[in-house]
């Protein structure tokens, strides 16, 4: 049912009467379905202004700053819940009581192990490959593990593969990055909180006990939270039209770790470290908020900008205090955050940012938590795909559960060639 209409007049006469729909917050939606028989296409490269789907998951503001999910304040959620808390919230709707959130972590921790075949597949990589690549390549692989989870109608066999993606990505992860350094693969540990957990299977060794701090558990936990879930984003709609001609949900989670990777998105926070790194020194950070705003120069400073957020990234504003927090607490001096709080302020007072809303996001401040906690750069992505892994669940799982729910197939306008005649290559 139409909340109300749009009329669309060409030349003056009207082709098109379009029913206008209300979400619950947010902007109203023009439902353009119908315009193609009337010999339209809108057109919107990026999807500048182009509401893909429903959703009751995630609400943005992106100009108050505001993030939600299920509703609840992303502050409070960082601040109030731990990582599992917001999983369940994600796929369930309702913030768990004491017994629904200690049943869903038994059965997380019940799959936190992966089959031994798999471990096989990582001595298939070279030993200097991307831990993204390695991560990628495994997460598809897994389909080839749980046939049983394969009926993507069944509801409680979607469930079954959200609750074997979330707790296995982080053994996955961890063992990628093993890999890379030529270490023994660390089998998970159940008594230890998700992110106890991942730190154990990242820096234990068979010589050594590895102790956890709590402080750095705390911290990593805040990370994962910041990151679950996005809304529309590039790698969650990639996981949503992967998902969309009812591919196996491991092959989907693959795709939105692949769509993750690029600088524009995951790998920001890589970028922007690798950035404060070659800055390297307070003297230079003027020279390259310079090249930042050189049109000449195709340099744009890492972990500035975003797509929604044109006031500011309420998930920055948490991270920047932990990432304060945890240097504090561990005592870290790092030159790096110098850098950074003087490519902040500069950035922030310079009439260009401003004008362009150019704000620092959650990956300005990510990496330098995750560098003081010890996570090597190249992981930093891992560590964005293992988080946002529950929210390309939650919303493929959504999108499989709604009625009439199509494969998407978006139109394009066409510039090339037309009706040409084919000469063969005899005769040409
Ligand atoms: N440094 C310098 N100039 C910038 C930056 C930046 N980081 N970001 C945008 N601009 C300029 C850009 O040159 C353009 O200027 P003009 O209008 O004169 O051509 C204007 O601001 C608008 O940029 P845009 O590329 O049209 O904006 P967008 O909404 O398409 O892109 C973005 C958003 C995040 C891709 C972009 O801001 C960017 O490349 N930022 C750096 C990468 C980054 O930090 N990405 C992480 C995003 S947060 C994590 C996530 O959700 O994945």
């Amino acid at each position: 049912m139409a909340d109300s209409k749009a009329s669309l007049s060409i030349d003056g006469n009207v082709i098109a009467e379009l029913p206008i729909h209300k979400g619950s917050a947010g902007n109203d939606v023009i439902d353009i379905r119908t315009l193609g028989a009337a010999g339209y296409f809108t057109y919107d490269p990026g999807f500048m202004a182009t509401a893909s789907c429903e959703s009751a998951i995630t609400f943005i503001d992106g100009d108050k700053g505001i993030l939600q999910h299920r509703g609840y304040a992303i502050d409070s959620l960082a601040k109030q819940a731990d990582y599992l808390e917001v999983c369940y919230i994600l796929l369930h709707g309702e913030a768990p009581n004491r017994t629904q959130y200690d049943e869903f972590k038994g059965i997380i921790n019940n799959h936190t192990m992966v089959h031994e075949k798999l471990v096989h597949f990582f001595h298939g990589f070279l030993p200097d490959a991307h831990p993204m690549a390695m991560l990628c390549g495994v997460v598809g692989a897994l389909s080839s593990f749980y046939h049983s989870d394969l009926d993507i109608h069944a509801p409680d066999q979607r469930m079954r593969s959200a609750h074997r993606l979330i707790a296995k990505m982080p053994t996955i992860a961890a063992m990628a990055y093993k890999y890379s350094i030529g270490q023994p693969f660390v089998y998970p540990r159940n008594d230890l909180n998700y992110a106890e957990n991942f730190l154990h299977m990242m820096f234990s060794v068979p010589a050594e006990e590895y102790v956890v701090s709590p402080t750095v558990a705390r911290a990593m936990d805040r990370i994962f939270t910041l990151h679950a879930d996005h809304e529309q984003n590039a790698s969650t709609s990639t996981v949503r039209l992967a998902g969309s001609s009812g591919a196996n949900p491991y092959a989907c989670i693959a795709a939105g770790v692949a769509s993750l990777w690029g600088p524009a998105h995951g790998g920001a926070n890589e970028a922007c470290l690798t950035m404060l790194t070659e800055i390297g020194s307070l003297d230079r950070v003027d020279e390259y908020v310079a090249k930042a705003k050189d049109k000449s120069d195709p340099f744009r400073l890492m972990g500035f900008g975003h797509r929604v957020y044109k006031n500011f990234d309420p998930r920055a504003t948490v991270m920047r205090d932990t990432c304060h927090e945890v240097l504090k607490e561990l005592g870290i001096q790092d030159p790096l955050l110098d850098v950074a709080m003087a490519l902040e302020k500069v950035a922030l007072e310079d009439s260009y940012f401003i004008e362009k809303k150019l704000y620092p996001n959650v990956d300005f401040y990510s990496g330098i938590i995750l560098k003081a906690i010890g996570i090597p750069t190249n992981m930093f992505t891992v560590i964005f795909a293992m988080s946002r892994n529950v929210g390309w669940i939650a919303h493929w799982d959504e999108m499989l559960g709604q009625p009439g729910q199509k494969i998407g197939r978006p139109r394009q306008k066409y510039t090339g060639e037309i009706n040409r005649t084919f000469i063969p290559l005899s005769e040409r």
